[in-house]
């Protein structure tokens, strides 16, 4: 109830005097009903930024000599969070004193995880991917976040044609573009090309993503068959498949994108159409392993643990049981964003995307960062 200021001498103590009888009115007047705490906004933005969420293996089906496909369902049977093609989930969860995860690109559309199923394909490669294959029965649950990246088609910043090149798992991302483009969630044309060393370790059926607006190229290195180009993913190849309306998307090993980003260049196409997605940042070589102790602060929690060299904050943290905030594994998303109290440490060049402000006042991402000294740091708290 607003207070009006009076131009009449004296007529403002009057009308203050009179606010409290008429503010009982009101309260009196006022229906009981409690105050609404969530709107149909909030319930959008929760529906589309859960979090974290817990979903569980529904089923594993084998399809290369090194891959599974892994289909997850709400641990609630609800709805996942609406994503982009080319967008990945983290998935976490604790194996025996250690906590183990990883991001792992979507294969499926984002209609088929409307309708409630997501699909991502792992790779026997690493201790985490090996834990879901061989040892996370169906029925295991995780921790799953929601999806996130920017490796998606973007109209604005992409062209109408993307060439994708892949190898081994990195396949992932172009499988679920490909399903929406058929779907009719994306518009955009893609021509996939995957180099794999046999047909034995090719991961999806070529045949069976064929349709307008998608081809599919598969280059097998270690075998000559009909219908598969034989040798590498070399500029002769490559430049078949691009034109002035063309982006390059790569996805897969780092050499990979040394080797191709090479063959791009001696044919002149702009680096500046190349789009790479990061692979998590691993163990680093180091003339000799030390371990440091390395305090960590979670709001009022303290723990204590041990730290080599060699490997990230977030694989120490990992290894010795904290439930440390982890989404991209390689430094760009800032999610793991954390403060160094006291301490050196080391990030490659390549791997540090921090902000300006954020070197300034000691900020890191832990996820890409790999003790120098014996550390104090503050990391932020899961929101589970
Ligand atoms: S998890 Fe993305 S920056 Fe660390």
């Amino acid at each position: 109830m607003a207070f009006k200021r009076s131009n009449v001498p004296g007529e403002d103590i009057r009308l203050a005097m009179e606010m409290t009888a008429k503010r009982r009115q009101l309260i009196d007047e006022t229906p009981a009903t409690p105050l609404v705490y969530e709107y149909g906004v909030n319930r959008l933005a929760k529906a589309l930024h859960p979090g974290f969420v817990k979903a569980v293996i529904a089923d594993k089906t084998p399809c290369s000599s090194d891959c599974v496909k892994i289909t997850l369902k709400l641990s609630d049977g609800g709805e996942f969070p609406y994503f982009r093609a080319g967008q990945f989930v983290t998935l976490s969860c604790k194996a025996g004193d250690s906590y183990l995860s990883r991001p792992y690109s979507i294969i499926s559309s984002p209609k088929e995880a409307l309708a409630g199923k997501l699909e991502i394909m792992v790779q026997r490669k690493g201790i985490f991917s090996s834990f879901i294959i061989d040892e996370a029965p169906s029925g295991t649950e995780l921790w799953m976040g929601e999806p996130s990246g920017d490796f998606y088609h973007d109209s604005i910043r992409d062209r109408s044609h993307i060439l994708a090149i892949a190898g081994g798992s990195g396949v992932t991302p172009f499988l679920s573009m490909m399903k929406a483009i058929r779907e009719g969630s994306e518009d955009f044309r893609l021509t996939l090309v995957y180099g794999a060393r046999t047909r034995a370790h090719i991961p999806f059926d070529p045949e069976a993503f064929k349709c307008e607006g998608v081809e599919t190229v598969v280059v097998l290195s270690e075998e000559e068959a009909e219908g598969y180009k034989h040798g590498f993913i070399t500029a002769d190849l490559l430049k078949k498949y691009v034109d002035d309306d063309t982006s390059v998307f790569m996805c897969g090993p780092d050499a990979m994108y040394r080797f191709v980003g090479k063959e791009l260049e001696s044919i002149g196409f702009d680096p500046a159409r190349i789009r790479q997605e990061r692979n998590s940042v691993g163990d680093r070589e180091v003339d000799e392993i030390k371990a440091f102790r390395l305090t960590v602060h979670i709001r009022d929690t303290v723990y204590e643990l041990d730290a080599n060299n060699n490997e990230t904050l977030i694989t120490a943290l990992e290894r010795a049981g904290i439930p440390a905030v982890v989404r991209c594994r390689n430094g760009s998303c800032g999610f793991c964003h954390s403060r160094v109290v006291d301490g050196n440490y080391y990030i490659a060049k390549k791997d540090d995307f921090r902000r300006l402000a954020d070197r300034k006042f000691n900020y890191i991402h832990p996820c890409s960062t790999y003790p120098e000294s014996d550390m104090i740091i503050d990391i932020p708290i899961m929101n589970p």
